[in-house]
C-alpha cells in the first residue's frame, strides 16, 4: 500500500465499481494528481479534504470554461450532455461573480427553504405512489421504479410543469440518464426538447402573470404544485426578475434547466447509493429502522448526511479552471489548467473523519463536502434532504424486510466522471409486509 508503483488504475471498470482504494492511494501518495481523463484532457485531481475545501472556495479557480488553456470557450464541462449545442451556458455552475452572485440571489428569492418545506406532503405522496406500484410483487428495481421518477416529478411539480406534461420530462430525463456523457443523437435531442418546452412555459407563465397579477403573490406563496398560475417556482423566477433586477428569458430557461438537471441524477443516486449502503450494512440499517419505528427523526437526518459522505452521488465537483498560476496543497498548478475536486475522496479523508470507511449513521462531526462548498454550494440541498429523508423512511417503514436481490459484486455502476450511481438496484421483500402508509 505504501509502494508508489502500486498505484491503482483510474477510470477502469474496477474503479467505477469501487473507486475508494484508488482515492486512498492518491490522498496518501499524490494528493494533487495530474491525470489524463478518458476524454484525453489533462486535469488535476484534488483528493485531500483540506485542499478540496480550500480549492472549492478559491476565487482564482473559475467555473467559466473560457479559462481552460486547451480549448478556450468551446467546451461545455458541467457534464450536461448537448450543452455545447444548446443555449444553456449561462447557468450557475458555469459562471463566476459578479454574474453568479446576481443570478444566485435571484433564484434564492424564489427557491426558498420555506417553499421546499411546504412541499413535504407532495414528496410523501409520490414515494407512497411508487411503492404502491410494486408492493404486491415482492420485488422491484429501486433505481427505475423509485429513485428515478421521484426527483423528476418532484422538480416538475415545484417548477410548475403541468401534470399532463410531466411524463415527457420523465422520458427526456430517462434518455439523458441512460445515454448521458455526450452530446449525441437522442440525448442532444432530449436536451433541446426540454429547453424548447421550458422557454415556451416561461412565455406562457409570464403572460398568465401579467394577465392575472395574483394579488399578494411574492414568489414564495405556495409549494408549487403545478396547479394555479403564480404559485410555482418558474413564476417565482419571473417575478424575482421583474422586481428591479434583471433575469432574461434565456437566463430563466437556463435556470429552470439547471434546477432540473442538477437536481435529477444527483437525487436518483443519493437514494440509490444510500439504499445500497443500507442494504449491504445490516447493522446501521436495523438501527435506523428501530429509530423510525420509535417515531424519531434525528437519526434519519444524520443518516442522510452520513450516506452522502460515505458514498455520495457527486464523485467530482464540476470543472474549475486556474485563472492564474497557483499552488494547491504545495503542488504548482499552471494558469489554464483544469482542476477537479474529488468530493468522494475528500469525504473519506482520515485526516478529517474518524474511521472514514465506516458507516456511522449517528456521526455528529460530519462537515462533508457532498453538496460542495463556497459560493457554488448546492442550491437544492434542502430539497435533496427532504427527498432522501422521505424516500428512506418510506422504503424502510413500508418494506421492513427489504433485501438486496443480487450478489453485491454483480451490481453495475455507471462509469461517468462526475456522478457515481448504480444502473439497477434489484430488491426483494415479503409482499404481505408492504403495509400501506
Ligand atoms: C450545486 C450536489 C441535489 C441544484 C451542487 C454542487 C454539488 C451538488 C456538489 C456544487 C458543484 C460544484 O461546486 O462544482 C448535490 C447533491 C444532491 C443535489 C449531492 C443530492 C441529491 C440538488 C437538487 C437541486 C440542486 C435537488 C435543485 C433542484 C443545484 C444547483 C447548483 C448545485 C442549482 C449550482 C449552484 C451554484 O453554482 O451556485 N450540487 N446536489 N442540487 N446544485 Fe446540487
Amino acid at each position: 500500500m505504501t509502494d508508489r508503483a502500486a498505484m491503482p488504475e483510474l477510470f477502469t471498470w474496477e474503479f467505477a465499481t469501487d473507486p475508494y482504494p484508488a482515492y486512498a492511494w492518491l490522498r496518501e501518495h499524490s494528493p494533487v494528481h495530474r491525470t489524463t481523463l478518458p476524454s484525453g484532457v489533462e486535469a488535476w485531481l484534488v483528493t485531500r479534504y483540506g485542499d478540496a475545501r480550500e480549492a472549492l472556495a478559491d476565487p482564482r479557480l473559475s467555473k467559466n470554461p473560457v479559462h481552460h488553456a486547451e480549448s478556450p470557450g468551446a467546451r461545455g464541462k458541467t457534464g450536461i450532455p448537448g450543452e455545447r449545442s444548446a443555449d444553456l451556458m449561462t447557468h450557475l455552475l458555469n459562471i463566476d461573480p459578479p454574474d453568479h452572485t446576481r443570478l444566485r440571489r435571484l433564484v434564492s428569492k424564489a427557491f426558498t427553504p420555506r417553499r421546499v418545506a411546504l412541499f413535504e406532503p407532495r414528496v410523501r405522496q409520490l414515494t407512497d405512489r411508487f411503492v404502491d406500484g410494486f408492493a404486491a410483487r415482492g420485488e422491484a428495481d429501486l433505481i427505475h421504479e423509485f429513485a428515478f421518477p421521484l426527483p423528476i416529478y418532484a422538480i416538475c411539480d415545484l417548477l410548475g410543469v403541468p401534470a399532463e406534461d410531466q411524463d415527457d420530462f420523465r422520458d427526456w430525463a430517462g434518455m439523458m440518464i441512460r445515454h448521458g456523457g455526450g452530446p449525441r443523437g437522442g440525448v442532444a435531442r432530449s436536451v433541446k426538447r426540454m429547453r424548447a418546452y421550458l422557454v415556451e412555459l416561461i412565455h406562457r407563465k409570464r403572460a398568465e402573470l401579467t394577465a392575472g397579477d395574483p394579488a399578494g403573490a411574492d414568489g414564495a406563496a405556495g409549494a408549487g404544485t403545478g396547479s394555479g398560475a403564480g404559485d410555482d417556482l418558474i413564476s417565482g423566477l419571473i417575478r424575482a426578475s421583474d422586481h428591479g433586477e434583471h433575469l432574461t428569458e434565456n437566463e430563466a430557461a437556463a435556470m429552470a434547466f439547471i434546477l432540473l438537471f442538477a437536481g435529477f441524477e444527483t437525487t436518483v443516486n443519493l437514494i440509490g447509493n444510500g439504499m445500497h449502503t443500507l442494504l449491504t450494512h445490516p447493522g446501521p440499517r436495523v438501527e435506523l429502522q428501530a429509530s423510525l419505528a420509535r417515531g424519531e427523526s434525528a437519526l434519519l437526518e444524520s443518516a442522510v448526511e452520513e450516506l452522502l459522505r460515505h458514498d455520495g452521488p457527486v464523485e467530482l465537483a464540476t470543472w474549475r479552471y486556474a485563472t492564474a498560476a497557483l499552488t494547491i496543497g504545495g503542488q504548482p498548478v499552471a494558469a489554464g489548467d483544469p482542476v477537479l475536486v474529488v468530493l468522494a475522496a475528500a469525504d473519506r479523508d482520515p485526516a478529517r473523519f474518524t474511521e472514514p470507511d465506516t458507516v456511522n449513521l449517528a456521526r455528529a462531526d460530519n462537515p462533508h463536502l457532498g453538496y460542495g462548498h463556497g459560493i457554488h454550494y448546492c442550491l437544492g440541498a434542502p430539497l435533496a434532504r427532504l427527498e432522501a429523508r422521505t424516500a428512506l423512511s418510506t422504503l424502510l417503514t413500508r418494506l421492513p424486510d427489504l433485501r438486496l436481490a443480487a450478489d453485491p459484486a454483480d451490481l453495475r455502476w455507471r462509469g461517468g466522471l462526475i456522478m457515481r450511481g448504480l444502473r439497477t438496484l434489484p430488491v426483494a421483500f415479503t409482499p404481505g409486509a408492504a403495509q400501506a402508509n
